[in-house]
């Protein structure tokens, strides 16, 4: 008690002022995640990228059927956090919305979006663990996951298709950015590979960009049944079904995502893209 006292003292008003301000971005701090999700399931990206100009409150409302003042709100959020930015509009008295880098990133069907990846995170499935961290490091629980929705990940994903699709969007988000980006900075490490592998490839996104890219590839997407069997088809690219605990399709290289190894046959040659 004393010593509390004591530290009373050495702490400035201000401190005690600034850090009484800070702790209401803690008790708030979901509200980002949420309302970054509320415009994505509202498909307000999708509807800023088509209109031709910088799209007014009222029209968004009018699109969206819903009320200016909820939106209003909204927007203002968003706009605050970077997300979409207000531009004037010749031929109205206020302003209109329009995309910022970052919003970009929120559009269903960019190469760059992020969208699917926002969905999976905040989804309650994904949620629930959070709740489960405390335990977890006391050491009461084997994973948050586990603990939560009592198997694992890959399992629950199994059993419920939905949950399944969230993932496999989500990877295909990163997978698109990553493999871009070794692609461009790294070409070299495909030179001389007939077969590529990717272990736990998801939908098989990051194998038919590059086989794309590098057309004399043929790529083994191999991931568990559930994955593979709901992948779509693509030239190039063949879709494999297992547990890597049990084996691994033969080729000339494999690698698991972040694609920044490639283990060859031979390992004084493994290509290697830091
Ligand atoms: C974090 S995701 C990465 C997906 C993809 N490589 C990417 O980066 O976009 C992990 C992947 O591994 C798969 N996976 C998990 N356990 C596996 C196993 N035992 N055998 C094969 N694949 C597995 C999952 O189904 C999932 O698609």
């Amino acid at each position: 008690m004393e010593k509390d006292i004591e530290d009373e003292k050495t702490i400035s008003k201000e401190e005690t002022a600034a850090a009484e301000h800070e702790i209401w971005k803690h008790i708030f701090g979901f509200t980002p995640m949420a309302v970054i999700k509320c415009a994505i399931e509202l498909g307000i990206p999708d509807i800023v990228e088509t209109h031709e100009t910088p799209i007014t409150l009222t029209e968004l409302a009018s699109k969206l059927g819903c009320s200016t003042s909820l939106l209003h709100r909204i927007m203002r959020f968003l706009i605050q956090n970077k997300i979409f930015q207000e531009k004037p509009v010749s031929d109205t008295s206020g302003p209109g919305y329009t995309h910022t880098p970052l919003s970009r990133l929120l559009t269903t069907h960019g190469t760059r979006s992020m969208a699917d990846f926002v969905l999976l995170e905040s989804s309650p499935v994904m949620l629930a663990p959070w709740h489960k961290l405390s335990a977890r490091v006391l050491g009461k629980e084997g994973s948050a996951f586990g603990a939560a929705h009592g198997e694992d990940v890959w399992a629950f994903a199994a059993a419920n298709p939905g949950h399944s699709k969230l993932i496999n969007d989500a990877m295909a988000c990163d997978a698109r950015v990553a493999v871009g980006a070794v692609i461009e900075g790294c070409p070299e490490v495909f030179q001389g590979l007939k077969t590529v592998v990717d272990v736990g490839g998801g939908d098989g996104t990051a194998l038919r960009l590059i086989v794309e890219a590098c057309p004399w590839v043929r790529g083994i997407n191999f991931d568990l049944p559930h994955v593979v069997s709901v992948a779509s088809e693509c030239t190039g690219v063949a879709h494999v079904g297992g547990d890597m605990f049990d084996h691994i399709p033969k080729a000339d290289a494999a690698y698991l995502m972040p694609l920044n190894n490639i283990y060859t046959n031979d390992p004084s040659t493994i290509n290697s893209c830091q």
